[in-house]
């Protein structure tokens, strides 16, 4: 194969392990993987925490709002006993801990090879720019917040709200950007992207749904990473587009099939 996209664990290969625990990455890198989706939120005393849901319901035993709670009030609880990959007489810390965004990048850059990181800040308001702000203050102090091509872990922050990749243009221009999209945003669909963006992030329905969207997007100099590619048929329309990622759950059968030549 001349054309070898990235390929992301989306949430750290949410399919086999509870997602965002720190178990569920190590071992998506181990299967091969260029890198990791990792989505964060604040919690109440303002620390990143690499939690998908608004809601602890779902991924823990917590209940209410992670934007609710402390830190100490959610480190006790389980992240996941509520997976099917989770095995059930085991204590494994690893697959059932919070996971800060602090402690996943220091397990990275302890990993001693290159990792790519694609961080997605969930739902910043109009209101404050705190996440943003948090998440380039924790990249300067572990040094990943100048984009530099020789740092271990090679971040770069996805949102799907235009303000979020503003605020990190102007917080740390270094940084390089994805913009999320469900739908077509005026403009897109002709290859603009907002601030400084300089890759596109279309799910793979909006791919399918529009095969000029990946060329345009690439005539105009983007890059182009496709989430969440689950599905053989998926896999196969992404790599016809020679997209330049591939954001999935399920990091292995993706490994698997490019090592087909
Ligand atoms: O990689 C982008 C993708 O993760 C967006 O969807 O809901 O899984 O965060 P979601
Ligand atoms: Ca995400």
């Amino acid at each position: 194969m001349t054309h070898r996209p990235l390929v992301f664990a989306h949430r750290g290969g949410a399919d086999a392990l509870p997602e965002h625990t720190l178990g569920a990455y190590l071992r998506a890198l181990e299967e091969g993987a260029d890198g990791l989706e990792c989505d964060v939120r604040l919690t109440r005393d303002g620390h990143l925490v690499c939690v998908h849901d608004r809601n602890l319901k779902r991924t823990s035993n917590g209940r209410g709002l992670v934007s609710g709670k402390t830190l100490a009030e959610l480190e006790p609880l389980n992240f996941g006993s509520w997976h099917p990959g989770y095995p059930a007489d085991e204590d494994l810390p690893d697959l059932s801990r919070l996971l800060t965004l602090d402690r996943l990048l220091t397990a990275l850059r302890e990993c001693g090879r290159q990792v790519r990181l694609l961080i997605e800040t969930k739902h910043p308001s109009r209101h404050g720019a705190d996440v943003e702000r948090r998440l380039v203050e924790l990249l300067r102090r572990h040094g990943l917040a100048d984009g530099r091509p020789d740092n271990l872990v090679q971040v770069t922050v996805m949102s799907f709200a235009a303000l979020a990749l503003r605020r990190v243009r102007t917080l740390a221009p270094a940084i390089p950007t994805v913009y999320l999209l469900e739908i077509l945003p005026p403009g897109v669909g002709r290859g603009k992207l907002p601030f400084g963006a300089r890759i596109a992030g279309p799910g793979v329905g909006l791919v399918r749904a529009r095969p000029g969207l990946v060329p345009a997007l690439r005539q105009a100099g983007h890059q182009v990473y496709v989430w969440t590619v689950n599905e053989p048929d998926e896999l196969e329309m992404v790599l016809e587009h020679q997209v330049d990622g591939v954001i999935s759950d399920r990091p292995g059968f993706v490994l698997e099939r490019l090592a087909k030549v």
